[in-house]
């Protein structure tokens, strides 16, 4: 009997595809990195082509690695990077532009020009989100409005909308398909994530037509058999949900009230508040955690757009660490830094701040300063953002025991004891700390029947570590203190 799952995570830096066993271990995976463009600053670009023959290829060598056919597949789950931006021609398939990401900020000055008009308080209502580039609303609308043609083709039904999992399953289909999931459809802004529909006065407001956006299914749901031609295999497609909620799922996050934090590309704190849209009075998000059987779970989401690859970009730009993980090592010999902070506003600031027009800084130099200094400061930047996070989610009464905590960073034992520390709450990390993919893969067997019910998937969560909170409350807050002042620096909005 077929009882192997297999999961594609596309993330915003590299695209994985792992097998499942039922019992959640992990049989083999693999995994490519593919290239970023910044045409411009605050511009964030990826090449659609270039993600999908990244998605085969992984998916290939991991089904290969794992000695199985496709026939012992039971099912695919999809977990993705949300709210970045495609559009494709229906025909061809091929995109009109390039993928613009969540972190592009191009359409900043759209957006402050319709929070002046007064309108982003219906926006908030409607969708939990917020009158912000990062989403993919005015990103699509960016695109009908510059790409030559691009809006008579859409007016003319020829053009098709979808973020990264909806392409996917497109090209997966071999364009039979085009569907999205609703914790997907609750990043566009375009969403209504009460009536769980797409919202007209949304797509009246972004001057969008309805002709380009795709069905919105449960996480859990039919989405069709894979082409064996376009993929290289025939598996049927029985889940999709974004990585943010996917890694809620792998982190077995099933009740009212608990949190996880993903250190991916950025960092995303999610609790699950059950079936109540709790509104934030603290800037953060409301979204769709899940849809199971049309019964919606939502959750509470604060955002930061820089944590893991602030690590890259001490790698690959300043070329002042080997890899990720030699950040570990350094902050152990260099011991926590009090003088200097990195505020790694790349991109601007997400939550709590919202301030697409910021940008990074380094202070606090002196001549003593040493790499290791700023490599360290940097991972505790990585720290002090979450604990914005933590203090926002306390306002809105959200007050929990521990976090859980996965991604990339989440394998640094030195970061997770600071983290502990500066949030003043425990931290404990699971087994598998890829829980983005795990979620993919427990969704899609949830759908196919493996899993009768989301007990039987939690008995499959198994915690490695737990970091205890243990630095005084004054040095806690010293150092947060500090970190404040640093981001008070280069906001340019209150
Ligand atoms: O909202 C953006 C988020 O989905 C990106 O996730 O894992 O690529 O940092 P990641």
């Amino acid at each position: 009997m077929a009882d192997y799952l297999l999961a594609i995570d596309q993330g915003t830096s590299s695209s994985r595809t792992v097998v499942f066993d039922s019992q959640a271990q992990v049989l083999s995976s693999a995994q490519k990195e593919f290239r970023q463009y910044y045409p411009q600053s605050g511009w964030v670009e990826h090449d659609a082509e270039e993600i999908w023959q990244s998605v085969r290829e992984v998916s290939r060598d991991a089904l290969a690695g794992s000695g199985l056919e496709a026939a012992d597949i039971a099912a695919l789950g999809i977990t993705n990077q949300r709210e970045t931006t495609i559009v494709w021609d229906r025909d061809s398939g091929k995109p009109v532009y390039k993928a613009i990401v969540w972190q592009d900020r191009r359409t900043a000055a759209q957006c402050a020009a319709m929070r002046k008009d007064g309108v982003e308080p219906m926006v908030i209502e409607k969708t939990g989100l917020r009158l912000d580039p990062y989403f993919s609303g005015t990103k699509l609308t960016w695109i009908l409005d510059n790409v030559p043609g691009a809006r008579q083709q859409a007016e003319a039904g020829k053009l098709a909308f979808g973020t990264i999992d909806c392409f996917l399953l497109w090209r997966l289909t071999n364009g039979r398909v085009h569907a999205t999931d609703a914790s997907n459809a609750s990043r566009t802004l375009l969403f209504n994530i009460h009536t769980q529909q797409w919202d007209a006065d949304l797509l009246k407001l972004l001057r969008i037509p309805a002709s380009l956006l795709p069905e919105v299914k449960d996480c859990a749901a039919d989405f069709g058999m894979t082409d064996a031609a376009a993929f290289g295999m025939q598996v049927p497609v029985r889940a999709m949900a974004g990585d943010q909620q996917a890694a809620l799922v792998g982190q077995a996050g099933f009740t009212d009230g608990m949190v996880k934090s993903t250190y991916g590309t950025g960092c995303f704190v999610i609790t699950n508040t059950g079936d109540k849209a709790l509104a934030s009075q603290n800037r953060l998000l409301t979204t769709v955690a899940w849809r199971l059987q049309g019964k919606v779970t939502y959750a509470l989401e604060g955002s930061i757009f820089v944590a893991g690859s602030a690590m890259q970009w001490l790698r690959d730009e300043l070329g002042i660490i080997d890899s990720a993980a030699d950040s570990e090592a350094i902050a152990n010999r260099c011991g926590i830094v009090e003088s200097v902070h990195v505020v790694p506003a790349f991109v601007g600031l997400g939550a709590p701040y919202w301030d697409a027009d910021a940008r990074g800084a380094i202070l606090g130099l002196s001549r003593g300063i040493t790499r290791d200094d700023i490599v360290t400061a940097t991972v505790q930047a990585v720290a002090y953002q979450t604990r914005d996070l933590m203090r926002a989610m306390a306002e809105d009464g959200i007050d929990p025991a521990v976090i859980r905590v996965d991604g990339g960073m989440a394998a640094n034992n030195w970061f997770l004891q600071f983290l502990a520390d500066v949030i003043g709450i425990n931290v404990e990390r699971p087994q598998n700390v890829e829980s983005t993919v795990l979620g993919a893969a427990l969704l899609a067997g949830l759908s196919c029947g493996l899993y009768s019910s989301l007990d039987e998937v939690a008995a499959l969560w198994k915690s490695d570590a737990l970091f205890s909170a243990r630095m005084d409350e004054q040095q806690r807050d010293q150092l947060y203190a500090g970190w404040l002042d640093a981001v008070s620096r280069v906001r340019t909005v209150d």
